[in-house]
């Protein structure tokens, strides 16, 4: 399976967010990570629906919107998810996941589930076929610049097992939390595969954005 990034959106630089947009799409960023918080779910406020249109409009990086909201069934609409993105939801979120992964299919958008550190992923067991990948959250929602829950690199590689004994081999495994220079072999070779690169890495401050995408690459030949 192929490996992408999927640079997180909450940890740009505002300033100048038109020349990241730009390096992204020169450097052939798969995706854009969209931390969307409504302050319920988790306790902070990030990336609301004016934002992620504006930005879908402004370029043409599918989005990958990562809705870390209570009760997403009641705002999916809000965000018009298109035909080749991803939109990921928190198992944690809603009491109606089966009829919401659904519905983001619906829209031609791949369905993930989103798993919180603690959540063990065989909440999948009935959703094997109605999910294209699952977002494992390697920190706490909520904020950037945290540390790495350590329990969550033996998740990935018991849920990349999990999913390839079920028949699942072309599911998407996507992680999502202090995906740093040093961490990134370490979820590679648990056997994920789409990367959400933040502070500790695509927007780390010890180079240029060009420099820290090159050697993120180099880590996921
Ligand atoms: C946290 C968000 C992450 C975060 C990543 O709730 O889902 O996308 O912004 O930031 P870093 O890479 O700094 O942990
Ligand atoms: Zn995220």
């Amino acid at each position: 399976m192929d490996r992408k990034l999927s640079p997180s959106m909450m940890c740009v630089d505002y300033m100048s967010l038109g020349k990241t947009l730009e390096t992204f799409a020169l450097q052939g960023i798969s995706f854009l990570h969209m931390d969307v918080m409504d302050g319920r779910f988790v306790p902070n406020f990030a990336l609301g629906t004016d934002f992620c249109r504006k930005i879908r409009k402004a370029c043409t990086i599918p989005l990958d919107l990562h809705l870390m909201v209570e009760r997403p069934e009641e705002k999916l609409d809000w965000f018009a998810p298109q035909e080749g993105e991803i939109v990921s939801v928190h198992w944690e979120s809603t009491n109606h996941m089966q009829r919401l992964l659904t519905q983001i299919r619906g829209y031609g958008a791949k369905a993930f589930v989103a798993l919180n550190p603690a959540t063990p992923f065989t909440v999948l067991d009935y959703l094997l076929d109605v999910i294209d990948g699952v977002l494992v959250m390697t920190v706490n929602p909520g904020f950037a610049g945290q540390k790495l829950v350590p329990s969550t690199l033996r998740k990935i590689t018991d849920l990349r097992a999990y999913l390839d004994t079920n028949g699942r081999k072309d599911c998407e495994i996507e992680v999502d939390g202090n995906v740093s220079f040093e961490n990134i072999p370490k979820m590679r070779d648990a056997g994920a595969n789409i990367f959400v690169g933040g502070t500790s890495s695509v927007f780390h401050s010890g180079a240029t954005l060009g420099e820290n995408i090159a050697r993120i690459k180099e880590l996921l030949q």
